[in-house]
């Protein structure tokens, strides 16, 4: 396989070095921004000359971002390459549109290292659905939200100094909100359900609800009551189609979830038949990521060509499929939350069970309102 890398960041370099340990692997150009005198023999920055070069068959695109990534890995199909990427960004926002011009190129799209970063997350969920009917997916798939967590019941702490710690470990980016506000989760859930159940659900249709207003309060409260609080994406299968959405979550001591430590992730599906399977690992990194990338190349080396899923007829997000009780911690109290309330704790009040897109909807209002506000599931 003859390879053009796009990108040469974190986990470009990477799949540099694990390439330059194989012989069926041969990395032939890198797309970069700027001088790299370790490359310097392979390096351009000129994506045409990677487009026009009839030796190169696969494009490894792991730049980021929606442009100029959209508009290489568009040209690449169409010129007959096959794509491996981990732009989970990409990915998620156009979705059908790209494995639709994969198809009609009859090359491959790979994207596992968009969902989990070196867990084999999407290769798992594409391989259960050859026997068995996926019933849920999600789980906590953000290690910077899992890290700020995990160390805020560890001991107490605020919110602003953790997330600076996160900083200061590379976890969080220097604008840390698609980690904190559930937008990077969001995308790895929507690129995970539609592959579970066959759909082309939009990212922004998912209801969230993100960490930034978690308090050391609310933290000590969960935890007097033996519950713990992550960021936890769901997505289920439900009469009229899938019903999806992300949110902090007090789940009890015992629950897997509650022992995932520091930035690691835990991603789950639920089948008929085998029941649940968990993947633990690390959600990201370089040599983590760009593992996943390698074997996507490896599995069309092999003839893997077809993306994971076909998403069929246009599917409903059905977000108020599930009710539960939550934790709600407002300066002020409304009508309809007073209408649904049905305990005190310490901070805030616990709801009787409510649907799940009529809270978080209320939520995303109220915090304009009272940018403090917090609001937790309660599993
Ligand atoms: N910011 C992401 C995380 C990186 O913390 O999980 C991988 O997508």
């Amino acid at each position: 396989m003859n390879i053009a890398l796009l990108g040469f960041g974190v986990v470009g370099g990477g799949v540099y070095e694990l390439c330059r340990k194989r012989t069926d692997l041969s990395l032939r150009r890198v797309l970069v921004r700027s001088d790299k005198p370790e490359i310097a023999s392979i390096a351009t920055r000129s994506f045409d000359d990677i487009l026009s070069d009839p030796s190169i068959d696969t494009v490894v695109e792991v730049m980021g971002g929606i442009h100029p990534a959209k508009e290489y890995v568009c040209a690449a199909l169409n010129a007959g390459k096959h794509v491996v990427t981990a732009n989970k960004a990409l990915i998620a926002a156009c979705y059908d549109e790209l494995i639709a011009l994969a198809r009609k190129n009859g090359v491959a799209l790979r994207c596992t290292a968009a969902v989990g970063g070196g867990i084999p997350w999407l290769i798992n969920l594409e391989r259960v659905k050859r026997l068995d009917s996926l019933s849920q997916v999600g789980g906590i798939m953000n290690g910077t939200t899992n890290f700020i967590m995990d160390a805020m019941h560890a001991a107490p702490v605020s919110f602003a100094d953790i997330l600076k710690k996160a900083q200061e470990l590379g976890y969080a980016e220097a604008d840390p909100s698609a980690d904190i506000d559930g937008d990077d989760i969001r995308r790895k859930l929507a690129i995970s359900a539609n592959i579970a159940f066959d759909t082309a659900l939009s990212e922004t249709e998912i209801p969230t609800f993100g960490i930034r207003t978690v308090t050391d309060g609310d933290i000590a409260s969960f935890q007097r009551r033996g519950f713990v609080c992550k960021l936890i994406a769901t997505a289920l299968r439900c009469e009229d189609g899938v019903c999806a959405f992300v949110e902090p979550t007090l789940v009890s001591r015992q629950e897997p979830e509650a022992a995932v430590p520091a930035n690691y992730n835990l991603i789950t599906y639920t089948a008929d038949a085998i029941g649940r399977q968990s993947f633990f690992g690390q959600g990201a990194g370089r040599f983590p990521t760009a593992a996943n990338v390698v074997q996507d190349c490896l599995d069309v080396l092999g003839g893997k060509t077809a993306f994971y899923s076909v998403p069929s007829a246009a599917a409903k997000l059905c977000a108020d499929a599930v009710a539960h009780p939550y934790y709600v911690r407002t300066a002020v109290m409304d009508p309809w939350l007073t209408s649904i309330t049905a305990d005190h704790w310490e901070g805030g009040v616990i709801t009787s069970a409510v649907p799940v897109g009529q809270m978080l909807r209320w939520a995303k209002e109220r915090l304009a309102a009272d940018p403090t506000c917090f609001i937790a599931g309660i599993r």
